[in-house]
């Protein structure tokens, strides 16, 4: 039987629909044994579901998929360092969060579900939608008001209920909570399901390097749930005995929103409050990350790091990219500034890193980056 457990106080739990954290208060994770077939792999279409015997959905009939995944892995030159991007604002709506959202709502579908709830920055929200629209699932979508105006218009094309809240990120949050006593609660930063979508990012990049894990992955963090996908996946890789070691993760945080850096150079197990400024970066402007031991320990675990990113810093990288034919968002924009940052102080290693949103959604954001 699949079940839930808190790594905070080691209770368990049924995968039910009303289950969606621990009674201690912290997130839940889901108990999971993944398979890699490498020759079953090789003959399937090219979509994260190739995985298949790693993503933990029961029978295939409930599979929501639209050919999503196995995105491009393309080299380019950054100041004389030859790196490796994965372009997954390749994705059916826009952004990487399609990874979790195939995989959690093809879980909503197996459990029979027919109302869910999700709060987002945008993206996970716009991916959610999508998905519940294919399954004919009603979904409502909790947004900051501030959230750019490309991502408000594409949650309601898919036909969601969309709620704007007035005030933070994290105000959102809590009143999106209030809302999952009643509904599922679909949410990218407490659903394990959404996680199990989002490491399908780790199996790829292992696949297009020759079934290698990379020396190091810099990735952006906002509430983790690219950074810890990736980690998750490449654990599994690696207890299974496919990789040999898990690749250093770097985390890229906006310097005006970073309680990640602070806890990580304090040393810290837990984020603590920190003072949250304007970003242009709205998908990592997260304060109070939900899953910020679990990211803290990834860091640790893998010997990684955090690096910040200035908003000039994000605007420049965002512009250049432009320049080089890739129109993302400012959010993927910190990563590469990040990257940037990274490449300062390194030697030869093979270097991935990641496009996660494409520019047509934070438009405005893009044109007038004070707004
Ligand atoms: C384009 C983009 N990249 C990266 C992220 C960061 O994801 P997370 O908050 O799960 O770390 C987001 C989140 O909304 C996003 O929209
Ligand atoms: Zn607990």
């Amino acid at each position: 039987m699949e079940r839930f457990y808190c790594s905070g106080c080691n209770r368990f739990y049924p995968v039910a629909p009303t289950i969606w954290r621990c009674e201690c208060g912290s997130f839940l994770d889901l108990e999971f044994k993944p398979n890699f077939l490498t020759k079953k792999i090789l003959k399937r279409d090219s979509t994260l579901w190739r995985y298949r015997e790693a993503l933990p959905i029961l029978r295939d009939e409930n599979i929501l998929s639209m050919r999503e995944g196995f995105t491009p892995l393309e080299e380019m030159d950054f100041n004389g360092h030859r790196i490796l991007l994965k372009i997954d604002y390749l994705f059916p709506t826009g952004s990487y969060k399609d990874r979790g959202a195939t995989v959690l709502i093809s879980k909503v579908k197996e459990l029979g579900l027919k109302k869910v709830i999700e709060d987002s920055s945008g993206n996970a929200g716009s991916a959610i939608a999508a998905y519940c629209a294919r399954a004919q699932i009603e979904c409502d979508i909790y947004v900051p008001q501030t959230t750019s105006a490309g991502k408000l218009v594409q949650i309601q094309a898919y036909g969601a209920d969309l709620k704007r809240v007035e005030g933070s990120r994290e105000k959102t949050a809590q009143v999106a909570m209030e809302a999952a006593s009643r509904i599922y609660y679909a949410s990218h930063c407490w659903n394990p399901f959404f996680l199990h979508g989002t490491k399908t990012f780790a199996f790829e990049i292992w696949e297009q390097m020759g079934w290698k894990a990379p020396d190091v992955l810099v990735l952006p963090v906002g509430h983790g749930t690219l950074f810890l996908g990736a980690y998750m996946g490449f654990r599994e890789l690696k207890e299974a005995g496919m990789v040999r070691r898990i690749p250093r993760l770097v985390g890229v945080q906006s310097a005006s929103c970073a309680p990640l850096y602070q806890a990580f150079k304090k040393g810290w197990r837990e984020t603590r409050p920190i003072e949250k400024k304007e970003t242009m970066a709205e998908g990592i402007a997260i304060a109070e990350p939900i899953r910020g031991r679990q990211i803290l320990e990834a860091l640790r675990d893998s010997d990684g790091e955090i690096l910040t990113v200035t908003e000039r810093e994000i605007e420049a990288a965002t512009k250049e990219m432009g320049r080089r034919g890739h129109f993302i968002e400012p959010t993927s924009g910190a990563t590469v500034a990040g990257l940037k940052k990274y490449l300062k102080h390194i030697k030869k290693k093979v270097i991935v890193t990641t496009l996660t949103g494409m520019g047509l959604k934070a438009a405005g954001k893009i044109s007038h980056p004070n707004i």
